[in-house]
């Protein structure tokens, strides 16, 4: 049933318009509840149906008259009303409770993400390169943030039936390498490598790198390093592989946490070795020059004229970070056969996104064309009782106490059997909503007292609804509610529920479209909303068997449709809180 009440308004559409009834799917929409002036269910803007596009005012009402006027009603389209350039539809409040309900029954997964009109989307494989945090260095605000979006991108592109590749391409490669092996040949510890890894590579990144800015002796130690990491000499290749498995380790115990997992961790390491035979393909095909300071360029300018280019190449013959994210991008495309392929990182790296894309663009590559940047911008005052935030670890830990401490202030853990982890859980929610509900380009400022409110629209909200709704299905447990009398269900409270769900679909499409998470979460919050005044309205206690019994019809599928939201975004829901 994919579509059936698009389809059903589409049908009695198509016969007064020159518009096929598959045509006009998408250019049918739900009626968004709280805009709500007339009792509609779903409309069709006028102009969107006029060919040759849109027509003067005064004509345009009269047509939109005039076709509301030719349309036929049915059993499913019970009324059709001319409004401002648009036609609304009302649909059969019993029909529309029996079809959505009904399937959400019989497929919970399957409801939005099968609808007709996502089916252009399906198929094919789309890797998704996120997170990516550099060995050694600071895990900041952005990795989380590239983490978490990265994260929503590939589990909504999984939903919608693509085939998903998820890649962690780690900084490990480059000069600081060089410094790193040379001061942890100075100072490091096997011990403290076992013990606190991430920790002590930091430190030991911190201290040489302080060394260095008094002591020369340090850089040409570092430069001895690299080199030999260059030349692949056994020690310090051992070393190194050693720093790089110790944190893949850690890393991958950590995403465990957040519920976030890779196919592949690759890293710029794995592509140094490539960028000679890029080099010798882009001279090849004429695209690579040497300039006046001796440096590898390519021209970007469309014109010839040099006025705006990239540099592949240093003068001393060594390879750049984007030279390396030629050769990672061409060797994906050869490994994994992608359609599409997607970054995300902070907005600093838009221009090297756009130089990467113009470069395999003029090497002849087509599939150029489906690669994306997903950028998002800065989160400001991210830290925690440690101090500004250096490990990934440490905003869980700081999520997971804040949020223990507030549930055991409402003293509501004390029914739980893992308190620990429902407040992990809660507080990555938090977490992930704060950061979903705007633009992703726009830049916020964090607040964990903000983030972790169990009021407004915040992902503590989200979860206790949830869990409200698993506490009433549970207490009735015995009563069976699977598909089941819905006359009960035409007050205005469950309606507006019901109306809300058919836009599901539509919003699922725009966040696929320009893959920003906060159409989804919009919903969701709705979502909450209504279905919480429709807890309050529409008791199951002491109500009728039929009017419990198909209440409790709603609320369930209500919660199945929220469980799923949330695990696209990536959110594991709770069940008690
Ligand atoms: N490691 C980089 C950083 O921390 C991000 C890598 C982004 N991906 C890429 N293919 N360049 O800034």
């Amino acid at each position: 049933m994919a579509c059936f009440f698009r389809r059903s308004v589409a049908r009695q559409l198509a016969k007064v318009c020159e518009v096929s009834e598959d045509a006009l799917i998408p250019l049918i929409s739900a009626v968004p509840v709280s805009k709500k002036q007339v009792s509609a269910d779903l409309r069709v803007s006028v102009s969107c149906l006029l060919q040759g596009g849109a027509a003067p005012d005064g004509d345009l009402h009269t047509k939109t008259q005039a076709l509301a006027n030719q349309i036929r009603r049915d059993s499913v389209v019970e009324d059709v009303v001319a409004g401002r350039g648009v036609i609304h539809f009302r649909l059969n409040k019993l029909i529309l409770a029996q079809k959505l309900l009904g399937q959400l029954q019989s497929d919970p997964d399957g409801f939005g993400v099968k609808s007709e009109l996502l089916q252009h989307l399906q198929g094919g494989r789309t890797l998704v390169e996120f997170s990516s945090p550099n060995i050694a260095k600071k895990f900041h605000a952005g990795h989380l943030r590239s983490t978490i979006i990265g994260n929503f991108i590939a589990n909504l592109k999984k939903a919608l039936g693509k085939e998903v590749i998820r890649v962690n391409y780690l900084g490990d490669w480059g000069m600081q390498f060089g410094l790193l092996g040379a001061g942890f040949e100075r100072f490091g510890s096997q011990e403290k490598l076992k013990t606190q890894p991430l920790e002590h590579l930091f430190e030991v990144y911190v201290q040489v790198n302080r060394e260095a800015e008094c002591d020369e002796s340090v850089h040409s130690a570092a430069a001895g390093f690299y080199r030999r990491l260059v030349q692949r000499e056994d020690q310090a290749m051992a070393l190194w592989t050693q720093f790089r498995e110790i944190t893949v380790l850690e890393y991958k115990r950590i995403y465990q946490r957040l519920g976030v997992d890779f196919d592949h961790y690759s890293g710029e390491s794995l592509h140094d070795g490539q960028t000679q035979s890029v080099l010798e393909e882009l001279t090849a095909k004429r695209l690579l020059k040497t300039s006046e300071k001796g440096t590898g360029v390519v021209d970007l300018s469309g014109t010839g004229d040099m006025s705006s280019y990239a540099t592949l190449v240093r003068s001393d013959g060594t390879s750049l970070y984007l030279t390396r994210d030629v050769a990672a991008a061409l060797d994906r495309k050869q490994r994994f056969g992608f359609d599409e392929m997607i970054y995300v990182t902070d907005k600093s790296q838009i221009a090297h996104f756009q130089q990467l894309f113009h470069i395999l663009a003029a090497m002849g590559h087509q599939w150029a064309e489906r690669c994306r940047h997903v950028a998002f911008g800065l989160v400001q005052g991210m830290s925690t009782r440690r101090g500004e935030v250096v490990f990934l670890e440490d905003v869980l830990e700081e999520a997971r106490s804040r949020m223990i401490n507030n549930m055991t202030q409402s003293r509501t853990s004390k029914v739980l059997e893992d308190p620990e982890q429902t407040a992990e859980r809660i507080g990555i929610s938090a977490l992930i909503i704060q950061d979903f509900r705007g633009p992703l380009m726009s830049d916020y400022k964090f607040d964990w007292d903000k983030v972790l409110q169990a009021q407004g629209d915040t992902g503590v909200f989200l979860q206790y609804t949830h869990a409200r709704l698993c506490s009433l299905l549970r207490t009735h447990a015995s009563d069976t509610y699977s598909c089941c009398d819905v006359s009960p269900l035409t007050d205005s409270r469950s309606v507006s529920v019901l109306q809300h769900l058919l836009r599901y679909d539509e919003v699922l499409l725009q966040s696929a479209n320009d893959l920003q998470p906060r159409h989804l979460v919009n919903f969701l919050m709705t979502l909450s909303h209504l279905v919480a005044s429709a807890h309050r309205e529409l008791p199951v206690k002491g109500s009728p068997a039929a009017t419990a019994q198909a209440r409790l019809c709603l609320f369930s599928s209500v919660r199945s449709v929220l469980a799923s939201g949330m695990r696209i975004l990536g959110i594991t829901p709770v069940d008690k809180m």
